[in-house]
């Protein structure tokens, strides 16, 4: 049942040209194709195979003659011509049916598409692989006022609308999108001189939250011609707003359909996270249009060749256009508590997998983050200039191709002249290397010693050294840097590399700006932390000085009830009062490591990690920091005010951030008097939810928590808000009922992906909560998953993942959650997602 990449072989069949037309009906709507095939050149003869799934096929021929093709589960094969030939088809599919939310569903009543990875055999029968690319002219027969699909209009009438997309591309990225709808529009000019209409189409009444994502898409398009010299290649953009879909967003040609949690915002409504988190998404499917779409992969095992590259490129633009730094610090953390959790575990795979039987397991951090994280390292490397040459090179080279990972290193190697077999062992080879560093200091001359090994995964028990870019500068002792960074390559096991002419011993600061995604393992202390802190040139290593520091403090604390270490809470406190340090840093240097985080530490490090002491811990430090640094923190929440009118920038972002973390540790001393302050005079979303956090959290939050429900049940992003941070901010010892109580609640659906993660998702992100030593919160979301997955496979499996971590635990736990991922694998109807997700967590 597993596909293998080591399989792949060319479609025996090209697509030149494809006519689509569709009567929408909810329940019953018709899908006619004509389908221009043409014999590959080069392969060897063979039937007909097209993709097919829950079709009910009206009638087909070939080349204007009935035929009578065999049906399966699967598809449809029958004989062919050795030469061009038209097929066509007419099938009949039920849209209100399809809760899976992949092919065409309603969603509100609006007809909308999601194909990748695979649903447009969902639709109609078609040979469904990205290397099968055609050029697709689509008629849209029904009722509704909006009638969408890829490319360029090309006429319409009194219900109808015909479509032609000019370029050609994979199935996956077909589109269409019909109902009452409304645009917030505008044009931009691409730097040849193309005139685009652009639009954001939403459900009437949502017209007012499209300003922010309109500003992001022009932003995009200027920031991809500039940096990537990448120009838009069509008359029209549109972007159109559903509620009720998997992920977060989609590159449709042309016609990109977001997740509305991912496009619409105002400041009432929406978070700075959220701001920020929308520019990047509308950034990431809009540059998907060059990577992704105009070159394509070839196969879903190169499904890092578009993903890991665009989160690259959205990452870069976020830099730009924000503060750099605090991009990295916060996808670093991001990496590390999802990708290196994953990396750790049974789910552990290559950036590149080898194989897989369900797709939709794989868009994961792994695939997608660390996949971004290589493409970081090959730019390093081959330096700024090397890199734009490849990139380049990639373009000219392959635009209109279906490609793969060996295409995109060799444009690197032909640019530079570099030989990348062994960096290739990035994308086969899973696992997070460790590594050891430790140095010596003789005669001026100061030398790192470094080792590398990274630790078995599933399926791969032997692992080959690397090339590991290590960014490194060393400071003197009085907080000089007297090596400014310079990119050491490792390629061995074990590597060494001096630095002369040293007055004294440097404090080195290793690693920077997270020059590869590795764990370093180096003797230190907390003094020498803190001195980093302090003085490090590099933003990155700064905080990641703190991260260390209070990582270890509360190690401790874990570990044998320690007081916390005077000499975090002292550098900490000087890190607050530096008012040369952006704000937002501060806010992040103030962060704590997450529970799931230190619990991946103690497990790396041998231990049994116990949630309860965990969480105990993080309260502990959280109320000393609170009485330590009680002035300061009065100072800072006072001087961080902004008075300004609401704007979702990077300044007035910084400031609410680090007002909003001093707020939690305030509360932690006044049981929660400011924070019902702000509540009460907030006028946007940050300060309002913020406050509600801190209430809820001293157990307060009682009545908030009701106003706040009826000031917004009539919007579904805030109310999912509101059912996340119920569990989020409740006691252990609650968070597993406070999210049954709220599956209950009458606003609770099963059929919104983004209700159901609200709350299936919080609850799994409390550490402390989830693995309650009674069971409930396993019990809870098995409960759940069960429910789920007969309706939406995708969305149940991919919440499996909350039971990954299951080995690190102590075998009561590790029993309880047993019996619950073997109960969800007993239930009828439990689908081929989840059975490959928890038969990985299970055996792996
Ligand atoms: N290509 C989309 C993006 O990253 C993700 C869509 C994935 N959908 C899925 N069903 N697996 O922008
Ligand atoms: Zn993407």
């Amino acid at each position: 049942q597993p596909v293998y990449l080591a399989d792949y072989t060319p479609p025996p069949f090209l697509v030149d040209a494809v006519h689509l037309t569709f009567r929408l009906h909810p329940e019953k709507t018709r899908v006619l194709s004509r389908i221009e095939f043409r014999p590959t050149p080069g392969v060897p003869a063979s039937r007909l195979f097209l993709h097919g799934e829950n079709l009910h096929l009206i009638d087909a021929k070939i080349d204007g003659t009935a035929i009578t093709p065999e049906i399966t589960d699967e598809g449809l094969t029958t004989d062919a011509p050795d030469a061009p030939f038209t097929f066509e088809a007419e099938v009949e599919i039920d849209p209100a049916a399809n809760t899976a939310l992949e092919g065409l569903y309603l969603s509100n009543g609006m007809f909308c598409t999601q194909c990748e990875a695979e649903g447009f055999r969902k639709i109609t029968y078609y040979p469904d692989r990205p290397d099968v690319m055609g050029v697709f002219t689509v008629r849209i027969e029904g009722d509704q006022p909006v009638m969408l699909s890829n490319g360029n209009p090309v006429a319409r009438g009194d219900g109808w609308a015909e479509w032609h997309d000019p370029w050609p591309k994979p199935a996956y990225l077909f589109a269409l999108v019909a109902g009452d709808l409304v645009a917030q529009s505008d044009r931009f000019t691409t730097r040849s001189g193309r005139e685009v209409d652009l639009n954001i189409w939403v459900r009437p009444g949502d017209e007012d939250k499209c300003a922010f994502g309109m500003a992001a898409l022009r932003k995009s398009m200027t920031w991809d011609e500039e940096v990537y010299g990448r120009e838009y290649d069509l008359d029209i953009f549109n972007i159109v707003a559903v509620d009720d879909f998997n992920m977060g967003a989609m590159e449709n040609k042309g016609l990109n359909i977001f997740n509305s949690s991912c496009v619409l915002s105002t400041s009432e409504t929406a978070t700075d996270d959220n701001f920020e988190r929308i520019e990047a998404i509308i950034a990431h499917e809009y540059f998907h249009n060059w990577t992704g779409n105009r070159i394509t992969c070839r196969d879903w095992f190169q499904l890092c060749l578009k993903e890991g590259l665009t989160v690259f490129r959205d990452a870069e633009f976020t830099a730009d256009m924000r503060s750099a730094p605090v991009k990295r610090i916060s996808d670093v953390i991001a990496l590390r508590a999802r990708q290196f959790r994953e990396d750790a575990g049974p789910l552990a795979h290559p950036v590149r997998p080898e194989s897989f039987i369900e797709i939709n397991n794989f868009y994961t951090a792994t695939v997608y983050e660390k996949g971004a994280e290589l493409i970081g390292m090959l730019k390093r490397l081959v330096g700024d200039e090397g890199y734009a040459r490849a990139v380049d090179l990639y373009f000219t080279r392959h635009d209109g191709q279906a490609c793969t990972i060996e295409d995109w290193l060799a444009a690197f190697e032909d640019a530079t002249g570099r030989d990348l077999a062994q960096f290739k062992r990035w994308y086969s080879e899973a696992g997070t290397p460790r590594l050891r560093v430790t140095e010596s200091f003789n005669n001026s001359t100061y030398t790192l010693h470094f080792e590398q090994e990274t630790p078995p995964t599933p399926g791969q028990p032997e692992k080959h050294p690397r090339v590991i870019p290590i960014a490194v500068g060393l400071l003197g002792p009085n907080g000089d840097e007297v090596v400014p960074t310079r990119v050491l390559e490792m390629t061995g096991t074990r590597q060494s590399f001096s630095f002369d002419g040293l007055a004294a011993r440097p404090v080195p600061s290793i690693l920077r700006d997270f020059s590869a995604p590795v764990i370093v393992e180096r003797e230190t202390t907390n003094a020498e932390r803190a001195f980093l802190l302090a003085h490090d040139t590099d933003p990155f290593n700064k905080w990641e000085a703190g991260r260390a520091l209070a990582r270890e403090t509360l190690l401790a604390m874990i570990r044998d009830g320690a007081a916390p270490d005077p000499a975090y809470l002292d550098a900490v406190h000087t890190m607050l009062r530096d008012d040369t340090l952006d704000p937002a840093f501060r806010a992040l240097a103030l962060g704590l490591p997450g529970e799931d985080e230190l619990a991946q530490t103690l497990f790396g490090l041998g231990e049994t990690p116990d949630p309860q002491a965990i969480w105990e811990a993080r309260e502990a430090l959280d109320i000393t920091r609170a009485d330590a640094m009680q002035g300061t923190l009065d100072a800072l929440y006072a001087a961080h005010q902004v008075t300004a009118p609401y704007r979702p920038d990077p300044d007035q972002a910084g400031a609410r951030a680090l007002a909003n973390a001093v707020l939690g540790l305030i509360t932690r001393r006044d049981g929660g008097a400011r924070a019902l302050a702000q509540y009460d005079a907030a006028d946007n979303m940050t300060l309002q939810l913020a406050a509600l956090g801190c209430l809820l959290r001293a157990g307060k939050g009682a009545d908030v928590s009701d106003a706040f429900y009826r000031q917004w049940r009539h919007d579904r992003l805030v109310l999912d808000k509101w059912f996340g941070l119920q569990i989020l901010s409740a006691d252990p010892a609650e968070a597993a009922e406070t999210a049954a109580r709220l599956t209950e609640h009458p606003d609770f659906t099963l059929r919104n992906p983004n209700r159901f993660r609200a709350v299936l998702g919080a609850l799994a992100a409390v550490p402390a909560g989830f693995h309650h030593a009674s069971g409930r919160g396993y019990r809870l979301m098995a409960d759940m998953l069960i429910a789920l997955d007969p309706l939406n496979p995708q969305t149940a499996a991919r919440m499996c993942a909350a039971f990954e971590t299951w080995r690190r635990y102590d075998p009561a736990r590790q029993e309880m959650i047993r019996t619950q991922i073997d109960r969800i694998l007993a239930a009828p109807g439990a689908s081929r997602d989840t059975i490959e997700m928890l038969g990985r967590i299970r055996d792996g």
